[in-house]
Order: C-alpha cells, then sequence, then structure tokens
C-alpha cells in the first residue's frame, strides 16, 4: 500500500478533511456534540477535542460512554446536533452509525474499522491509511493531529495524544517507547516544551515522592507484596540498606545512587520472576520515562503514565467529567477531586487482584487461552482495567486472556479479551474474534487485535465461551 511516508501522508490528508469540516461547523455557530469513549484514551481524545472546540468559540458538549450501542445512538438522535464528533470509537460500529443517516458525523478512531464509510460518514482512521492503529497511533493522537490542522496553537495540546498512546500501552518500541506515528506527536510534544523524555525505573512520581510510596502507586506491573503496600515497600528498602530518608527528607527515586538502583530493580524484578514465568516482565519495569514538565512535581499529572491512570480512575469510577476537565485545562478543583477518585480506584484494583489470587477458581486454563471469571465480583467498568494487570501476570505469554462480569440490571455479560505481542505473532486477531463472537450470539464486540471486548446477553455467556473454545487454537510454546 506505497511507503511509509505515503501512507502518514494520506492519513494526514484525511486529517485536514476533517479539520476543515469542523472549521465551517465552528464558523456557522452549529451545536457540535462529542461522542468519547470512557477510558483514558478516550478521554484524553475528547478533552483534546473540547480544549480546541473552546478555543475556537464553539458551541459543543462532550458525552463520554462505556461503548457505542442502539441507546447511545437513540440518544444523539433525539439531539440531532448538526455535526457529531465520535473519538476512540465508531469505527467498529459503522452498522449502528449508519442510523445517523441525514446528520454529519465525524469519526476520529484508531479501532479496526467495520467497513465502509456510511453516506455522511467522515471517517479518520489510521488502519485506512495502512497504518496499524493498535502500536502507532491512539484515539487521543487521531484527536491531537486533527486540532493541530484546526489551529496551530493547538500544539501544546500534543502531550494529551502522549498520554493516550501510553495510556493504550503503545509503548511496544524499544526500551518501552513509543513509535510510528506518534513519535511525530511526542516530538512536538517536546518541541512546544510540555514533554521530557528519560530512561529510568518506571516507578510513578520519581522527582518527587518518597521511594516507597512510589513503589506502592505502581500497579502495572503488579508486584505481589509492593504493589498498593507502603509499609511493605519501606520494609523492603530497609531490608536493602537503600535508606528512605535523608536528614528529615524523604529520599525520591531521582536521589538514589546507580548503585541503589541496581539493587532495588533486581529485588523487583525476582520478585516478579517467582510470581509468574513471562520472562520479560522484569523488563517493563524499566524503560522511557514521559515526563510532563509543565505539571507540578508533586501530582499524579506529571508522568504521563499516572496521568494516563488518573483519567482511566475518573472515567472508571463514573466521573469521566473530572478526567475531560482536567484534560481541557482545569488544574483546580477537578484535579483535586480527581487525585481521590484515582485513590479509590487503586483501593478498587487492589481489592480484585487479591480476590483473584486467593480465589483459585476465578482463574481457569484452557487449551488455547485463560478465563477470568469476574461474574458478579469485579465490577464490569473495571473488568478491562484488570484484564490489562492480569494478562501481565499470567503463567504463558502465548495465550489470550478471557475475562467477563456482569451488568448489573441489564441482563448483559461484558467481555475483555487481552493478548501479548505472541498472541498477535500467532495469528490471533482479538477484535475480529470478539466481533464476529458476540455479533453470532446476539452481542456487540470489536476492538484491537491485541485488546478487545464485547457485550452478550447473560444467557449467551455459555455459548460464547463454547465458540471461543472452537475458535481459539491451541498455545503452543515456540
Ligand atoms: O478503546 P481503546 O483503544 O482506548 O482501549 C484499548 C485498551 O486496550 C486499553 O485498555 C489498553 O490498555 C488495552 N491494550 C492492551 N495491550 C495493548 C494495547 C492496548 O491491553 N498492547
Ligand atoms: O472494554 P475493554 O477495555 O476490554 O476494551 C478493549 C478494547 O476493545 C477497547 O479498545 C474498546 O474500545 C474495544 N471494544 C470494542 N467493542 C466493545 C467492547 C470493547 O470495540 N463492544
Ligand atoms: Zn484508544
Amino acid at each position: 500500500m506505497g511507503t511509509r511516508a505515503s501512507k502518514v501522508e494520506s492519513f494526514l490528508r484525511e486529517v485536514e478533511t476533517a479539520a476543515e469540516a469542523i472549521s465551517r461547523h465552528i464558523d456557522k455557530g452549529s451545536q457540535i456534540k462529542v461522542v468519547t469513549h470512557f477510558d483514558a484514551d478516550g478521554l484524553s481524545a475528547g478533552g483534546l477535542i473540547a480544549a480546541s472546540l473552546m478555543r475556537g468559540g464553539a458551541v459543543f458538549s462532550v458525552r463520554a460512554e462505556r461503548w457505542i450501542d442502539e441507546n447511545v445512538i437513540d440518544e444523539v438522535l433525539a439531539a440531532r446536533p448538526p455535526l457529531t464528533i465520535f473519538t476512540d470509537f465508531g469505527s467498529g460500529y459503522l452498522n449502528l452509525i449508519e442510523r445517523l443517516r441525514g446528520l454529519e458525523v465525524i469519526i476520529l478512531d484508531h479501532h479496526q474499522p467495520s467497513g465502509e464509510s456510511p453516506e455522511g460518514v467522515l471517517q479518520v482512521n489510521p488502519h485506512l491509511s495502512g497504518i496499524d492503529g493498535a502500536t502507532e497511533i491512539s484515539g487521543a493522537g487521531v484527536a491531537y493531529l486533527t486540532a493541530r490542522a484546526l489551529s496551530r496553537e493547538n500544539r501544546d495540546l500534543a502531550y494529551l495524544g502522549v498520554v493516550g498512546a501510553l495510556a493504550d500501552q503503545q509503548d511496544k518500541f524499544e526500551n518501552r517507547s513509543l513509535g510510528g506515528v506518534n513519535e511525530l506527536i511526542v516530538k512536538d510534544a517536546v518541541e512546544a516544551g510540555t514533554l521530557k523524555v528519560e530512561t529510568d525505573l518506571l516507578l510513578f512520581g520519581r522527582e518527587t515522592r518518597p521511594i516507597h510510596k512510589a513503589l506502592a502507586s505502581t500497579l502495572e506491573p503488579f508486584i505481589p507484596g509492593v504493589s498498593g503496600e507502603e509499609d511493605k515497600s519501606l520494609a523492603l528498602l530497609l531490608s536493602l540498606g537503600i535508606k528512605p530518608k535523608e536528614k528529615d527528607r524523604w529520599r525520591a527515586l531521582r536521589d538514589l545512587s546507580k548503585d541503589e538502583k541496581r539493587k532495588l530493580f533486581s529485588e523487583l524484578a525476582s520478585i516478579l520472576a517467582a510470581n509468574t514465568d513471562q520472562k520479560d516482565a522484569a523488563m517493563t519495569l524499566i524503560g522511557t520515562v514521559y515526563t510532563l514538565c509543565r505539571e507540578e512535581p508533586w501530582t499524579s499529572l506529571r508522568d504521563a503514565r499516572e496521568f494516563a491512570s488518573l483519567l482511566n480512575a475518573t472515567g472508571r469510577m463514573e466521573k469521566p467529567g473530572l478526567g475531560i476537565a482536567i484534560c481541557a485545562g482545569d488544574r483546580s478543583a477537578a484535579l483535586k477531586e480527581a487525585e481521590e477518585v484515582l485513590q479509590t480506584y487503586r483501593k478498587t484494583i487492589l481489592r480484585y487482584m487479591r480476590w483473584i489470587s486467593e480465589t483459585p477458581t476465578s482463574l481457569e486454563e484452557f487449551e488455547g487461552f485463560y478465563l477470568l471469571h469476574g461474574g458478579e465480583v469485579i465490577s464490569e467498568r473495571m473488568i478491562g482495567t484488570v484484564s490489562n494487570i492480569a494478562i501481565r501476570s499470567l503463567p504463558r505469554n502465548d495465550k489470550p486472556l478471557i475475562a467477563y462480569s456482569f451488568v448489573k440490571d441489564e441482563g448483559i455479560v461484558k467481555v475483555s479479551a487481552r493478548g501479548t505481542p505472541k498472541t498477535v505473532k500467532r495469528g490471533i486477531n482479538l477484535g475480529k474474534l470478539m466481533k464476529e463472537t458476540a455479533e453470532r450470539l446476539s452481542g456487540l464486540g470489536g476492538g484491537h487485535d491485541i485488546a478487545a471486548g464485547a457485550q452478550v446477553p447473560r444467557g449467551k455467556l455459555g455459548e460464547f465461551i463454547e465458540a471461543l473454545k472452537k475458535e481459539l487454537p491451541k498455545g503452543g510454546r515456540e
């Protein structure tokens, strides 16, 4: 499909077309409705568009949703806005969006497209230009490029494209860095003076947070006995002969000597090695650190990965408005409340991770996949996040993880599927699998090859799992 440069060029042309259409609506003073996914990438994307619409003086509203279904489309139909912009979802649900015929729609997405764009729908999606949306650009990245095309002034929002890409775990390049089109966005953010890129241990708050607190707030990777455990983390430091305090001041990661850092890393690596046989688990502890240098050093916004966790927390704990406000520039009341939500979110994750490790029946292994029975225990809004963490501590990394949770009062089951670079290499496309299997059972599904999801009627869960047993090939070590 042409050279790499020509793919990016063709993609940027689509971006321009979308920006022109948005500009026309801003000039006309049309009511613009933005509908975005409620996870961290979705909130970065929605917040980014909100910030640029605000700057442009547009009349607009933003809504965050768990997924696109008939109800979401009905709501748009009821409001009949002259322009609807879907961010970080839409491409997988073109058949539903087709119901908006007669209204103008722009989709800014990076999920695998489900077909041709219906009439009146402008779809900006890297996959359509031969660029991989799972690894090279996020929903927030697509939104950023569009905002940049709307006005050069929006270059200072590039950092949100970085946050979205890290939220979607696109840091799969050398040293856990971002690559592909994301590199362009990183470059813009660095040039705008909002981002600093370095290599170090990937603990949150490395510049200012006491080390034991930085250790305890690290949940990905999940380090048993360290993640969520401030007291035990402090004891661990003491046992390694690392002084947590210098005179009266707590030391931060940046205050440690090379030797102390090495000691700490090898201890964490051996804890990880003892708890999984994934050889590369320890390597996820070191890598490229993305520091947002305009943010206050002691906040959860300073480290771009932690910023992503904070956004995820607001979306998954039913406060997406806080996340969108922060992306749109609010650093006062919204940030304070979001920091509290982040604490609750961390505790919730910890509770679920404990439950999984204390409940052997929660995880079942089949020939082709692992099945996590979240059922009534894990909230449907959290099952995706729990799956992101759980996939890293499975005994083998050549089989995907399928997790499910019951959606209270709606008679449906939420499914989250997560793979690894190995499952992708083995040819497993979870997005396609979720879509096809769910649709056969009157549900909805889709996503990326490496991470996908579905909703199916509760009564069809058994059939759904049986279908996966047939479809997913047996795992095999290379
Ligand atoms: O809807 P969206 O694309 O933003 O969500 C992607 C989801 O898939 C995120 O929860 C992200 O963490 C997850 N993911 C993953 N592994 C990858 C890529 C994405 O678990 N390699
Ligand atoms: O919900 P979860 O975090 O498991 O979603 C993983 C990925 O699959 C996300 O990118 C999400 O947008 C996508 N997804 C989808 N259709 C669904 C559920 C999830 O495209 N019905
Ligand atoms: Zn995304």
